[in-house]
């Protein structure tokens, strides 16, 4: 392998340690730690994620890095430091929580720095790197393997906490992405190791849109796709926490809506259904979404709900969706 990307990679593994050493025994990691625990995460999987901190010097990390003998200018690169334009080097990560992004190896390619209080970014993420495309991994992917083989099934949560929380309440298949988007090839990436993805999203409207692109960009591959609900304002994170492990498998993943049901209820929001004109375009949205359905007992499933609803026979949702479907290609 070429040495300059070895050489970033084993200063990703050097600072995974001295970040996790940091956070769990020293004394200027003391609040973030404590900032953990209250947060409900055990030593154990704050362990386990090899979860850190950085320190609030500015150098500490080029100090650290320059005696172990690597190359500044290879560790910007890597961005693990900074530099400005005379040229003095400075860490990328200060006073943060660290969590280090794993490739599906096990080995930490890049860093999330979540800031202690509110200071902005809340996360302050590695740049895209030789060793790192966000849209090219799953976080956790590489723990979570074995459970996604055992049960078919991948569980797509927003963010790493959401990821971490779940794992220590025994879900053990989650990942995340890096931010809200999922790109094409993660969604492949999906689709290749399960048969079902239920994605799981903050309870706001920006979990809310980023579920609906990515339950259709993730529907594109085949793969059989759930969307889990959550209560307005809460995070599975939040949830768990709150109601514990086991009402987080009933009440959210075993209650995820099938991908259809999910679709006609987020378009529902578009339309004034009090209106005809809107009422009439919100009908044929759905009709659309049902002839897509290959089983002729789902799409009876979801044209009931549709007649009850609306007022509307059978036979006269049956036709609409009969045409619907001949144009289909
Ligand atoms: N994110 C990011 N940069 C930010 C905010 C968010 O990259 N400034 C990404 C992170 O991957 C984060 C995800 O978006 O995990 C979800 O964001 P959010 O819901 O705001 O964070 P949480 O995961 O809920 O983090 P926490 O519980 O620590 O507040
Ligand atoms: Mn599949
Ligand atoms: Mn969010
Ligand atoms: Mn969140
Ligand atoms: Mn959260």
């Amino acid at each position: 392998q070429d040495p300059e990307a070895q050489s970033m990679l084993e200063a990703h593994e050097w600072l995974t340690k001295l970040y996790s050493h940091m956070l769990r025994n020293s004394k200027e990691g003391k609040q973030a730690l404590q900032y953990m625990l209250d947060r409900g995460f055990t030593e154990e999987i704050i362990r386990e994620y090899q979860i850190g901190f950085s320190p609030t010097s500015p150098s500490f990390v080029v100090t650290f890095l320059e005696k172990k003998g690597y190359h500044p200018q290879t560790m910007v690169k890597a961005g693990l430091l900074n530099v400005n334009d005379k040229g003095d080097y400075s860490d990328r990560f200060r006073g943060r929580i660290m969590f280090p992004l794993r490739n599906h190896l096990g080995k930490t390619v890049a860093f999330a720095g979540r800031s202690l209080g509110d200071q902005q970014p809340k996360y302050l993420n590695s740049p895209e790197t030789d060793l790192f495309q966000k849209g090219r991994l799953l976080f956790n992917f590489d723990l979570a393997r074995s459970a996604i083989r055992k049960t078919k099934t991948i569980i797509l949560f927003e963010g790493y906490a959401d990821v971490i929380a779940a794992r220590q309440a025994g879900v053990e298949n989650g990942v995340a992405t890096m931010g809200t988007s999922i790109s094409e090839i993660q969604a492949q990436l999906i689709d290749r190791y399960a048969e079902q993805a239920i994605i799981c999203y903050d309870g706001d409207e920006a979990g809310m849109n980023a579920a609906a692109k990515a339950a259709k960009l993730l529907k594109l591959t085949g793969c059989q796709i759930n969307v889990a609900r959550l209560p307005e304002g809460m995070d599975p994170d939040d949830y768990i926490k709150k109601h514990g492990g086991d009402r987080f498998k009933k009440e959210v993943i075993d209650a995820s809506d099938p991908y259809t049901s999910f679709i006609i209820n987020y378009l529902r929001r578009n339309y004034n259904l009090q209106l005809e004109g809107d009422r009439i375009a919100y009908i044929e949205k759905v009709l659309q979404e049902v002839a897509q359905l290959d089983r002729a007992i789902e799409r009876e499933h979801y044209l009931k709900e549709v007649a009850a609803d609306f007022d509307i026979s059978m036979e006269t949702l049956k036709d609409e969706v009969d045409q619907l479907k001949k144009r289909v290609p």
